[in-house]
């Protein structure tokens, strides 16, 4: 993918050495639909790093000041979506650096750059019922909720085995919503620059 700059990060494609930073927040993912992604110690996370180095879809989330990886974004990448010009997006940061704005600064990028740069029509997240902090991204990045898939998906299981269903709110925003509401969603959160304004490449 593209390397995009925002005001504080950096986003790039991973690479070798990162797995220490990937490991500190996949070591004990907190959301339930990336329970799945959980690495058992650093070797297996040099591996996942391998894996998404190969991944277009895949954004490493860096500081600018230090190029520490501080979490991550997916989106775009070859997908199961049936219409190639939609895809879902997704975001997992480090516990650590949350409430500071990172993961809107990011998304807010990565949507701008699939939107603007890959031409994407439309975008969607999924995203569980008790996941507020996402919930709220949704929302900020002026995403709409369309709807709540009841018992949708299970991540858990329960004390006796038994699959815990968890009920998955779908948002989703199109291309001509995402370039008449960019200004807006910079605007009411005080940020400087419009959507895509302040988003620059340096080739893949
Ligand atoms: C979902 C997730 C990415 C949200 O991260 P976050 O840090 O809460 O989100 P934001 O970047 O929007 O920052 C939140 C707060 O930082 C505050 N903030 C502090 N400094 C800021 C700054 N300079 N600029 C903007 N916001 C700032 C804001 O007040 C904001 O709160 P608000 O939304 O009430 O206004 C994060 O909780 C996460 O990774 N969770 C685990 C993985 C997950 O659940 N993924 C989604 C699965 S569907």
């Amino acid at each position: 993918m593209q390397i995009i700059e925002t005001d504080r990060l950096i986003l790039r494609p991973f690479r070798e050495g990162d797995a220490v930073d990937l490991f500190a927040y996949l070591r004990a993912p907190t959301a339930t639909c990336f329970l799945s992604l959980k690495l058992a110690d650093l070797a297996e996370a040099e591996i996942e790093v391998k894996k998404r180095a190969l991944d277009e879809g895949s954004v490493a989330i860096c500081l600018k000041q230090t190029g520490q990886v501080i979490g991550d974004l997916f989106g775009g990448g070859a997908g199961e979506d049936e219409d190639a010009a939609t895809t879902s997006v997704g975001w997992n940061l480090n516990p650590q650096f949350g409430g500071q704005g990172y993961a809107f600064e990011a998304a807010r990028a990565l949507l701008d750059h699939l939107f603007r740069a890959k031409g994407f029509r439309r975008l969607y997240a999924y995203v569980e019922d008790h996941n507020k902090p996402s919930q709220r991204l949704c929302e900020k990045l002026c995403m709409r909720r369309e709807g709540v898939f009841v018992e949708f998906v299970s991540f858990t299981k329960d004390d006796a085995g038994n699959p815990i269903y968890e009920n998955t709110m779908q948002y989703a925003i199109l291309r001509r919503e995402w370039m008449s509401d960019a200004v807006a969603i910079g605007q009411s959160l005080g940020m400087t620059g419009v959507a895509g304004a302040e988003t620059s490449g340096s080739g893949a």
